[in-house]
Order: C-alpha cells, then structure tokens, then sequence
C-alpha cells in the first residue's frame, strides 16, 4: 500500500468545558437583551465561561488528556500537535507548544493554526495529511478558545453569542476504508474585515487609544457574517462529499458548527438533511468557535447519534473568512468516551 493510500482517522476523542453556566437570563442583567431575542435568533440559552485562573492552553490540555485516554494513545506517541484556536494564551509561546509541555508530549512537534470557526476541521485535514505521507504516526489536533476574554461584554450584538471550551482528536492510521474520506478547505480573506479583533497586532498595536476605543475585542458585522454563513455552510459540504465521492442521501450524520440554530437549520435544508440527522448543541454552548465540531461530535458518538459505520460530515465557517468540511466514516467501535 503507498503511504498516502494509508486509512487516516480519528481514533480518540476529548472535550472539556469549564463548570460556569451563563444563562440568558445572567446576561439580561449585564446587556439590553432579554431571553427571548437570544433564543430566538440564534438558539443560545446557555455558554460555559472560564474563570480568571483558566486560559485556553488549560482548557486544551484537559481535552487533551481525555482524548489520549479515549484512543490508549500515550503522550510520548504524539508525533505532532496541532492547535486551532483564535484565543491564545498569549502571542508567543503558541498553545500548541504549552499543551506539550503540560503534556509532556516531548516527541511532538508543535503549532497553532489561524482559521477562526474552521480551525478544527482545517487541523483535522492538515494532520492527516502528515500520517498520509508517512511522516508521523499519531497527531493530536484541538480546537480550544476562552472567547469570553474577547468579547466586549458592553456590546449586545457579539457577547452574548459566544463561550469557552475545548475539543480534541487523536489521529492515526485506522481500518480500511475508515476515516477522512473526503475535505474542503477555502477561504475568502476580501471578507476579512466582517469579523475581526482589530487591534493589538503589528498593524494596529495595543495603545491607551485602541484600550479606551475597545479595539482589543471582537468587531462582527453580524449580518454580513450570517449571509456568508448560510452560503458556504451547504456548499463546503457538499464539495468534501464530492471529494468523497459521495452523495448528501449517504451522509448518516451532519456536525455543522455551532454558532446559530438558523445558520444550521439552513445548511441541513440546502442538503435535505432530516433534523434528526443533525446534531445541534449551540443551546448549551453558544458558539464556542474551533472548539465548536469536537464538542458536538463527541457529544454526537456520547448519545449513540453517531454509531460504528456511520458516515459523518464536519462542516464549519469562521473568521477569515474561512470555510472547511470533512467526510469521516467513523469507526471506532469503543465508542466509550470518558
Ligand atoms: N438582544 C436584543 N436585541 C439585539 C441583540 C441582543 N443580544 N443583538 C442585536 N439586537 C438587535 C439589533 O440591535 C437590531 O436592532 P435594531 O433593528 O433596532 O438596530 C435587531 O436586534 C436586529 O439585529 P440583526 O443584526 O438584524 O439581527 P439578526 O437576526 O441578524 O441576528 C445575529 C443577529 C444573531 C448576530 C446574526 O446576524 C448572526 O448569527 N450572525 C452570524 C454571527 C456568527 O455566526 N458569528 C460567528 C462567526 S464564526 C467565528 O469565526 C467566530
């Protein structure tokens, strides 16, 4: 067999969300909105927050921790780790290289990738590609965020539609015939500007002016982004499912990312997705970005909704602009996920 003929696929599986609960109602109190407005256009009712001891690389790690565990995949087999994420501890060192060191993962190599919303199913495609070539033999891709440091919590319009967690897969070579079968990855940086965090790095750094103009936290222009979403959302499913040679009526199962019921409710119509078919945890989570796909996914395999066979499809959208989806067959037949 050539190396990139190789079965590649996710054979481990780990989530982690901090323990606060932030209702609509919590909100009410700090923004002017109200339960109603929330549920109803965008499907929130709850987010989980991290406390202020807790940055994204700790939210990865545990994620982390609980997919090595799922796959029996020791730390020192981790060849690379890839983390998806927009909410760094901090510009330098990458996430990537701090979860390795809390992991002591001392083989893997290590870095961060910048595709927003996307992040996860991008991290999914890059490390496979790494197993493919026969390069390295196991690689761990998280997607993890604490937007909650982010948002402007003044702002209506964008805090409450966010919270923080964190999602991790193990990959490595798997039965044949099982695992990614199929990708999309694209991008449309003219669309940049839509949602962005505007200051703090080299073009505009951090100052009195950009703190006191509140430049260090997310700027959407909510409208534009959801036109895009609903766009994309369906198109970037259906090319990975070419890609797979496959057809919407195959697809057992649709893991769209979490960041509006309407925008998925949109992209299951564009491929006569039954609602049954869809896994849909945004009332929960809120829109927790890259770690959006893991968290859904597990909690899909958790509940039995995605069982040994299945064809699933990952499909999100995010900052960038950018888009990606992915075909798995899923066959892990320990679907135990701790
Ligand atoms: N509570 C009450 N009213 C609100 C709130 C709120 N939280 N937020 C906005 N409104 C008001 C607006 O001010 C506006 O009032 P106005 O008409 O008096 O000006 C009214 O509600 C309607 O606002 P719209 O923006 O038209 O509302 P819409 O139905 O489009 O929903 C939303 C807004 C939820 C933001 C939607 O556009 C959306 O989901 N967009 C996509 C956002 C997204 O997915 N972003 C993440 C991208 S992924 C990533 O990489 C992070």
């Amino acid at each position: 067999m050539k190396e990139n003929d190789k079965a590649v696929g996710i054979i481990g599986l780990g989530t982690y969300v901090p323990e606060k609960v932030v209702t609509n109602k919590d909100l009410e109190r700090i923004v002017d909105t109200d339960d109603e407005w929330i549920v109803e256009r965008t499907g929130i009712r709850e987010r989980r927050i991290a406390d202020e001891n807790t940055a994204t690389s700790d939210l990865a790690t545990k994620a982390a921790q609980k997919a090595l565990a799922n796959a029996g995949v020791s730390a020192d087999e981790i060849d690379l780790i890839i983390v998806a994420t927009a909410t760094p501890d901090m510009f330098f060192p990458s996430v990537a290289c701090l979860v390795q060191d809390n992991l002591k993962a001392s083989k893997a190599a290590a870095f961060d990738l910048a595709a927003g919303c996307s992040g996860f199913v991008y991290g999914i495609v890059v490390g496979t590609q790494f197993i493919k070539a026969g390069l390295y033999k196991k690689v761990l891709v998280i997607g993890a965020e604490t937007l909650s440091r982010i948002l402007d919590w003044t702002d209506r319009n964008t805090c409450v539609l966010f919270g923080d967690g964190a999602g991790a897969a193990v990959l490595g070579e798997t039965a044949e015939g099982c695992g990614l079968l199929g990708s999309h990855l694209g991008a449309d940086g003219s669309g940049g500007d839509l949602l962005k965090l505007p200051a703090g790095g080299s073009r505009c750094p951090a100052s009195p002016e950009t703190v006191s103009n509140r430049q260090h936290f997310v700027h959407m222009n909510g409208n534009e982004v959801f036109k895009f979403a609903t766009k994309v959302m369906g198109e970037a499913a259906v090319k990975a499912l070419d890609n797979a040679g496959l057809k919407a009526e195959d697809v057992d199962v649709l893991i769209p990312h979490q960041a509006n019921i309407r925008i998925i409710q949109s992209a299951a119509k564009r491929l006569k997705m039954p609602a049954n078919k869809v896994i849909i945890n945004v009332d929960r989570y809120g829109n927790t970005s890259a770690a959006s796909i893991p968290l859904a996914l597990e909690e899909a395999v958790n509940t039995g909704k995605v069982k040994n066979g299945d064809v699933v499809v990952l499909v999100g959208f995010g900052a960038g602009l950018t888009w990606a989806s992915c075909v798995i067959k899923w066959c892990k037949e320990d679907n135990t996920i701790a």
